[in-house]
């Protein structure tokens, strides 16, 4: 082990966790040629060709989405130059690959992983990171700091598993209604949401095949931000609805097109060419607007408040290479 200087420096090339705590009480991890450490305030990220700092609070937002979400669909940036590539079986860790500067200047650096790998060492930089009181899934407002030096944990926060539902919330088997008793109450700016739920009146022999639930009032029991849920499944289609306020913690480069349907609020998406980061447009949407979003961009949205939001996703593994072939628009509309 070299000594702790506060340099960011990566002890061995082997995957995992480095075995002493840095002074701070955090863990040093590496990944490929990758190295992980934190202090009070910041990640510190460094790969063969440089290094890269952000603030804890906004990469450890950023990993817990990228963990719980299996790399989600396409690109996770944490920021503007570190980020993930979901090749579903393997994925990408990459610094500067898609931020012109750094193409240029040839200082970009990218390794392919396994998927179990990398997700492994992730959880680890995740479970270690976050301290008592931080819930990186939650609002600002209802969260404790992520900040200091190493203080207890929040591993029941941080290894909460995503909401999928097989077939619908609500029916038998599938994924349960939300209601005070199972630990879901109203959250504090969802207080005016109705809270009935409809009543079904299935013809006999139909009681596990019919269903419906109140969608607002399910959404207005969510104690996290910027994390869809599945909540309805036919097929590829896939309703996934979340609720959001502050900051989506990543910018996500798509590999396929995603329409949003903002079910309340407000939310402005700040849109960017994909691989380049060339800004592309502002996008403000106001409750019942609904938006394509293609599938060579990458998103970023602010929510003034929590707001609801309807993400349609196309579940096909097939959709990627369609697409990158230009066998299928990335655009799902023309005007
Ligand atoms: C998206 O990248 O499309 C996305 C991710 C998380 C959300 C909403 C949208 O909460
Ligand atoms: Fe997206």
């Amino acid at each position: 082990m070299s000594s702790d200087t506060g340099s960011v420096q990566v002890d061995t090339p082997a995957t995992g966790s480095l075995a002493e705590p840095n002074r701070h009480g955090y863990h040093r991890f590496s990944l490929g040629e990758f190295g992980f450490e934190r202090d009070e305030y910041f990640a510190h990220i460094t790969w063969p060709t440089g290094a890269h700092v952000m603030s804890v609070d906004s990469f450890l937002r950023a990993l817990q989405r990228d963990v719980a979400w299996n790399f989600f669909y396409g690109i996770v940036n944490f920021d503007g130059v570190f980020g993930t590539v979901n090749h579903y079986g393997t994925v990408d860790i990459f610094a500067g690959r898609y931020n012109d500067a750094y193409r240029k200047a040839e200082l970009d650096y990218l390794e392919n992983l396994e998927t179990d790998d990398i997700r492994g060492v992730f959880m680890a930089i995740l479970d270690d990171w976050t301290n008592e009181g931080f819930d990186p899934f939650a609002s600002p407002a209802e969260t404790g700091t992520a900040f200091g030096e190493k203080h207890g944990s929040n591993t029941a926060a941080v290894s909460r598993v995503r909401v999928e539902a097989k077939r619908m919330v609500g029916l038998p088997g599938d994924e349960k209604i939300r209601d005070d008793a199972g630990g879901h109450p109203v959250n504090r700016q969802f207080a005016d949401v109705a809270q009935d739920e409809p009543v079904v009146e299935a013809r006999p022999g139909y009681e596990d095949r019919v269903g419906g639930f109140n969608l607002a009032a399910y959404l207005s029991r969510s104690p996290v931000t910027w994390n869809p849920s599945i909540v309805s499944v036919c097929r590829d289609s896939l309703m996934c609805p979340t609720t959001e306020e502050y900051i989506l913690p990543i910018i996500h480069g798509n590999d396929r097109a995603e329409w949003f349907v903002l079910l309340s609020d407000e939310i402005v998406w700040e849109v960017e060419d994909r691989d380049s980061g060339a800004k592309r447009a502002t996008v403000t949407m106001k409750a019942g607007d609904v938006a394509a979003m293609p599938a060579d961009i990458r998103h970023q949205g602010y929510a003034p408040k929590r707001s609801m939001l309807l993400v349609w996703e196309n579940g096909s593994a097939d959709l990627p290479a369609l697409i990158s072939s230009g066998q299928v628009s990335a655009r799902p509309v023309e005007f």
